[in-house]
């Protein structure tokens, strides 16, 4: 039997959405500030149906509910911020509204950008949406928009496309990997893995330097021209299929 969409308490629901406590939350709703359809909800145990026209439905303090669990995002990552607290510097997540911070599942990035590389971030708080996108079974690609600091020597595309191309410190040869030359000193590439800072080791392997790099696609999502640095978009179910379309 098909499995229907998840219900939560409310008060569960709003706390984990980063509402505050529990306690908080039924205060919320004693005060009569949460309404479902336009109705007052009386009762914080009421059970919700989790699902994505809540955004539409749910009125919160006079505000929008915010998206529910399942919740995914593309930002334009801007240059400086980091993915993890392993490096150094503001964390992209400061870039997202500070409730989303507090939620329970949590936000995290669908793989990472360097703090120097700048585009198109995905984050979900979905574990499975996470994998899925992350697995090398989806084979998701991602495009890189590369500035260098030496012209290309001319032999690059092929040894990117040969699948054989060792990086300094592995133990497997990159899968191949396809190059659009735009000029002497740019180039797009597409990888299907997420080696650690793969695509600047890729040029350092050809004896050149990165100055500039930038995502611009993962599998068939484009980064829109309007998503400013440091703006976020949520993915529709439409963006979603086409950063699963598989592509190189
Ligand atoms: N390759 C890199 O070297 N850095 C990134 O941020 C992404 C891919």
């Amino acid at each position: 039997m098909a499995k229907g969409p998840a219900q939560l308490r409310l008060d569960r629901l709003l706390s984990n959405l980063g509402y505050g406590s529990r306690r908080e939350v039924q205060q919320l709703v004693w005060a009569g500030l949460v309404t479902l359809d336009g109705e007052v909800i009386e009762d914080s145990d009421q059970r919700i149906l989790i699902k994505p026209d809540l955004v539409t439905r749910m009125i919160v303090d006079d505000a929008p509910l915010d998206p529910p669990p399942g919740l995914a995002l593309m930002m334009h990552k801007p240059l400086g911020v980091t993915c993890s607290h392993k490096e150094l510097g503001p964390l992209v997540y400061k870039l997202l509204p500070e409730r989303w911070r507090r939620r329970d599942p949590a936000i995290s990035t669908i793989g990472r950008l360097d703090k120097d590389t700048s585009g198109l971030l995905l984050m979900t708080d979905d574990g499975a949406l996470l994998h899925k996108i992350i697995s090398p079974r989806s084979n998701v690609s991602k495009r890189y928009d590369v500035t260098l600091d030496r012209p290309l020597r001319g032999d690059e595309v092929e040894l990117f496309a040969a699948g054989s191309l060792m990086l300094e410190g592995d133990d497997k040869p990159l899968l191949p990997a396809h190059l659009d030359v735009a000029s002497d000193k740019r180039a797009f590439v597409t990888i299907t893995e997420g080696r650690y800072h793969q695509v600047r080791r890729m040029f350092a392997a050809v004896g050149n330097h990165v100055t500039a790099l930038h995502r611009d696609r993962v599998g068939g999502l484009a980064l829109p021209d309007d998503l400013k640095a440091g703006e976020y978009r949520l993915l529709s179910a439409a963006d979603l299929e086409k950063v699963l379309e598989a592509r190189i």
